[in-house]
């Protein structure tokens, strides 16, 4: 898929496709820049390539010199029989945030859940995430529950749901 952001300061072009384990070191260097806790394991992240029930979505732009290069990630788990696939994981690039690159990964991981028949997204994220929680009410998801001491440091999780 290749697609093109709506802002001006986004790269060019980005294409997303699923993750191969050719990717797998970037994937680890881009869990590394983006969350400073709660990290998928790189082991965690090679299951997650392999597995039937999720998907790896990632971004790839090219560098000055026209290679290819990791600015983005989203992984998804789906479980047999249930019509909601859950967002485990979003990430771009800290270079990056801000330019609209959220939101394109956020959407090829929406048609992704469609794709594989799943009718609702739901995911969770800190409640101190600004650019998470306005990313995710942008696009029309709904919290629909609060969970006190989710994450390591005690954050809670704020849950989201969308119909897509
Ligand atoms: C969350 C994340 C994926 C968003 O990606 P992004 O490329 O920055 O997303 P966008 O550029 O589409 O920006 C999303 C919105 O948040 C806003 N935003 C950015 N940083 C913000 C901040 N610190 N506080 C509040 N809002 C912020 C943007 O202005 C934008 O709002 P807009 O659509 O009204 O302009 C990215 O910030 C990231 O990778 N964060 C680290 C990992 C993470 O926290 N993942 C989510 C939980 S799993």
């Amino acid at each position: 898929m290749s697609v093109t952001s709506h802002k001006s300061e986004a790269p060019a072009a980005i294409a997303i496709r699923p993750a191969v384990l050719a990717d797998l070191d970037a994937l680890v260097a881009l869990e590394h820049a983006a969350f400073s806790g709660d990290r998928a394991e790189r082991r965690a992240i090679r299951h997650a390539i392999r597995s039937a029930s999720m998907s790896l979505l990632v971004a790839l732009t090219e560098d000055d010199t026209g290679r290819p290069m990791l600015v983005g990630a989203a992984t998804l788990e789906r479980r047999r029989g249930s019509l909601n696939a859950r967002l485990s994981s979003i990430a771009v690039s800290p270079a990056r945030a801000g330019s609209g690159l959220g939101g394109l990964v956020l959407d090829a991981a929406e048609a992704d859940a469609k794709q594989h028949g799943c009718s609702r997204l739901r995911l969770e994220v800190r409640g101190d995430n600004g650019a998470g929680i306005r990313l995710y009410e942008r696009r029309g998801y709904v919290r629909f529950a609060v969970i006190p001491d989710y994450y390591e440091d005690g954050m809670e999780a704020w849950r989201y749901v969308k119909v897509l």
